[in-house]
């Protein structure tokens, strides 16, 4: 691929480049910012790894200079205030909509072809305001959330069982907010169930961290963490630049599918070059189907928030 940006050239968004440059996915990366100078500084660190990690992709940052963007065939939106302790994702729609919605026209302005995905909290809404403005298939408009939730629920696994994370296999649905949807039962250690290695305590504390993970980093460091939301976003500019269709938890417009319609939510879908290329059902248990309706009411609520602030 050509080019790929991301917006934002805060911690989340300077990872996720960080991360896409060394994997050399593109020729280059884009990195945008609305601060003078920030975006320019962290390209110009990146690039200068380039020779010392091996890597070829050029990384440039520039403020504001959305023409720079044009042409990119992803584009990583991280845009918009982090969490502080205390607050709760959807506490930041009010600040970040109104951002997300702007970087949407500009970067959609000049690279009308390219696959969006969303980053910004609270970022099931966030995914859909970019929807909503981006007038694109919604195949080619989603959000990270899954492969981050997943992945510290993979941690927790690994660590409680001291076995590589490579090995723990995992599903997690639902919006990404503290009634995310875990889910044991699709959980395995290389095809082992997970409830043959675990005590259903354990694994209940698991899912349970797992739940509040973004908060438990918030509360330690006083803003929200950047490391493993950078990585999952980058994993999911390398599964569409290499056409690899695999198969994650992806925040996707739903018309039907878990009888839900009209609702950005996590899912598994399978992810290619055109973006979202299937979104797979599984069954699900009645305790499950209750979770997960429990966490579609909650983003129904927050996607009210943002209809009443009446920007489309
Ligand atoms: C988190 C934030 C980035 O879960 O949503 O860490």
């Amino acid at each position: 691929m050509d080019k790929i940006t991301v917006v934002g050239a805060g911690n989340v968004g300077a990872t996720c480049a960080n991360v896409i440059a060394h994997k050399d996915l593109t020729r280059e990366v884009v990195l945008v910012d609305i601060k003078e100078g920030i975006a320019e500084g962290k390209a110009l660190d990146i690039w200068q790894t380039s020779s010392i990690n091996n890597f070829n992709t050029r990384v440039v940052g520039v403020t504001n200079d959305y023409l720079r963007t044009k042409g990119s065939g992803i584009i990583v939106i991280t845009s918009g205030l982090p969490r502080k302790p205390g607050m709760s994702r959807d506490d930041l729609i009010k600040t970040n909509a109104g951002i997300v919605k702007e970087v949407t026209e500009r970067v959609t302005k000049y690279s009308p072809d390219a696959i969006i995905i969303v980053v910004s909290n609270p970022l099931d809404v966030m995914t859909y305001c970019a929807y909503l403005v981006s007038n694109k298939p919604s195949q080619k408009v989603f959000g990270m959330a899954g492969i981050l939730d997943t992945g510290r629920y993979r941690a927790f696994i690994a660590e409680a069982l001291d076995v590589s994370p490579k090995d723990i296999l995992s599903l997690s649905l639902g919006g990404h907010g503290d009634s995310m949807v875990p889910l044991p039962r699709y959980t395995c250690v290389n095809g082992i169930p997970i409830n043959e290695l675990l005590g259903q305590d354990e694994i209940n504390k698991i899912v349970e961290r797992t739940r509040f993970g973004g908060g438990e980093l918030v509360n330690l460091m006083g803003t929200s963490a950047w490391y493993a939301p950078g990585a999952a976003a980058a994993q999911m500019v390398e599964a569409i630049v290499d056409d690899q269709k695999r198969i994650f938890p992806v925040c996707a417009w739903l018309q039907g599918e878990y009888g839900l319609k009209n609702i950005y939510m996590g899912v598994p879908v399978k992810l290619g070059k055109n973006g979202i290329e299937s979104i797979i059902e599984i069954q699900l248990s009645k305790e499950e189907k209750k979770l997960l309706s429990e966490s579609a009411d909650s983003l129904k609520k927050v996607m009210k928030v943002l209809d009443d602030m009446k920007l489309f």
